[in-house]
């Protein structure tokens, strides 16, 4: 049994450790690039954004799973790229790029989508509704904000995911470079 709280600051070396463990067998067993990972799609959440994001855990309080949410694309493209991308760069050049980079979708459909989100779960919490409750916990969190809509990305290989997005009522907007942009007005 787990249970939805709200976000906190000192939730981050947990919520890293997700991240990494649910992106697949090369990041679970490569420290490095599990680090770089988790520096890009977790640490500025953390920092900034855990009063919009939720966690599930367990009994013990442990983190099993997150909704990451960013509410405002142009807070993101400022802050991110003042504080974040210097401190990915550091990692090598090629992170620093991407990290760069990575606002920039955000930015495209920001004006009908102003939020968006990162959603992991750890494998034995998966298929048992967590993820659909963590979506509702962050729409109705949004609603009351008043914010517009919401958007992410997805792997194209990440069928289930997709499918879960989909079924949650998130419709595509684009399909390049092997990944699913989608979002979901809130209004
Ligand atoms: C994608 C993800 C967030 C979905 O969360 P989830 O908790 O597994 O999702 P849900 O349980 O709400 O729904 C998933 C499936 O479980 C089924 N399900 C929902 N409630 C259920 C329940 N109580 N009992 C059994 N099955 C249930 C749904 O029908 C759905 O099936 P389908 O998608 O095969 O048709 C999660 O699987 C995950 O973290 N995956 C790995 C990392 C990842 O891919 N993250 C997204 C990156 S873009």
């Amino acid at each position: 049994m787990a249970t939805i709280r709200k976000m906190r600051p000192d939730d981050l070396k947990q919520v890293e450790y997700v991240c990494r463990m649910t992106a697949g067998p090369t990041f679970q067993n490569d420290p490095v690039l599990g680090y770089r990972l988790a520096r890009m799609f977790s640490t500025y959440y953390a920092r900034e954004c855990y009063d919009s994001s939720f966690v599930l855990v367990d009994d013990n309080d442990t983190v099993v799973g997150y909704i990451l949410c960013e509410p405002n694309y142009k807070r993101f493209h400022k802050v991110f790229r003042k504080v974040d991308v210097p401190e990915i760069k550091k990692l090598d050049k090629k992170s620093g790029k991407q990290a760069w980079l990575f606002p920039i979708p955000y930015d495209i459909f920001g004006w009908k989508y102003p939020a968006h989100l990162h959603i992991d779960i750890m494998d034995e919490y998966q298929n048992q509704g967590y993820g659909a409750k963590l979506m509702d916990a962050l729409f109705e969190e949004l609603k009351a904000r008043k914010v517009k809509g919401i958007m992410l990305q997805a792997h194209l290989s990440n069928e289930g995911a997709i499918r879960f997005y989909k079924r949650l009522g998130f419709k595509m907007l684009s399909t390049k470079l092997e990944t699913a942009t989608m979002a979901k007005n809130l209004r």
